[in-house]
């Protein structure tokens, strides 16, 4: 159960300068498959998935749930956004009682370095707060994935605390809603 199951999935297409943000569908299972078998793509995150267990395991549809956006460049899936409820259970929360919605984002290798991570960032953040109004969003990565830093800053998140988990320092921070 996530705030977002209450909203209307997927939506419609979101377009930006470059790119299209919108729901996964079956067309998108090999390009999902190499993102999560991507030694680069798991480095700060736990590592890469064996490809044949993917082949074998990967539903028809991957990633069909409310906050998971495809981002699609020039009719492919280069990368996915997600939107989730953070783990209650895991350090770094804003509230005692959790329920965040956090933030995460994986684009494939042969795409970084072009801006499109902050690029579809800033529209599936703009997408959140019109679909609940006044929400923060809450953001963990590894201190030492300096892109990923790069990314978190140029979005506007700002630091709320840093932790050890996984045997790495992690850092959490929080981008509050433009007021109204
Ligand atoms: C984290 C990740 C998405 C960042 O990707 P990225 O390509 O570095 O980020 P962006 O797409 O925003 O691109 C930013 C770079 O594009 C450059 N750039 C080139 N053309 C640009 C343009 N037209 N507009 C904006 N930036 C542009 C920027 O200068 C910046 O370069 P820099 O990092 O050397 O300063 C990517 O490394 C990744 O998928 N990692 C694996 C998954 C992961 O660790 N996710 C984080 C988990 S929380």
């Amino acid at each position: 159960m996530t705030k977002l199951d209450h909203v209307a999935w997927p939506p419609a297409p979101i377009k930006t300068e470059r790119l299209v943000l919108r729901g996964s569908e079956a067309r998108d299972r090999a390009a999902f498959i190499e993102l999560f078998a991507s030694p680069e793509v798991g480095t700060y995150i736990g590592g890469a998935r064996p490809r044949e267990e993917l082949e074998r395991t990967s539903p028809a549809i991957p990633g069909r749930r409310p906050g998971l956006f495809v981002i699609e460049l020039d009719g492919s899936l280069i990368g996915m956004i997600t939107l989730d409820q953070r783990d209650a259970e895991r350090p770094g929360h804003l509230r005692p009682d959790g329920g965040e919605t956090e933030l995460g984002y994986l684009i494939l290798p042969q795409a970084w370095g072009r801006g499109y991570a902050v690029e579809a960032c800033a529209a599936a953040l703009d997408w959140f707060a019109e679909a609940l109004p006044g929400e923060p969003v809450v953001l963990c990565t590894q201190t030492a994935n300096e892109r990923s830093m790069r990314v978190a800053a140029k979005l506007g998140f700002t630091e709320v605390e840093r932790f050890e988990e996984y045997g790495a320092e992690q850092w959490f921070g929080v981008r509050h809603p433009p007021s109204r």
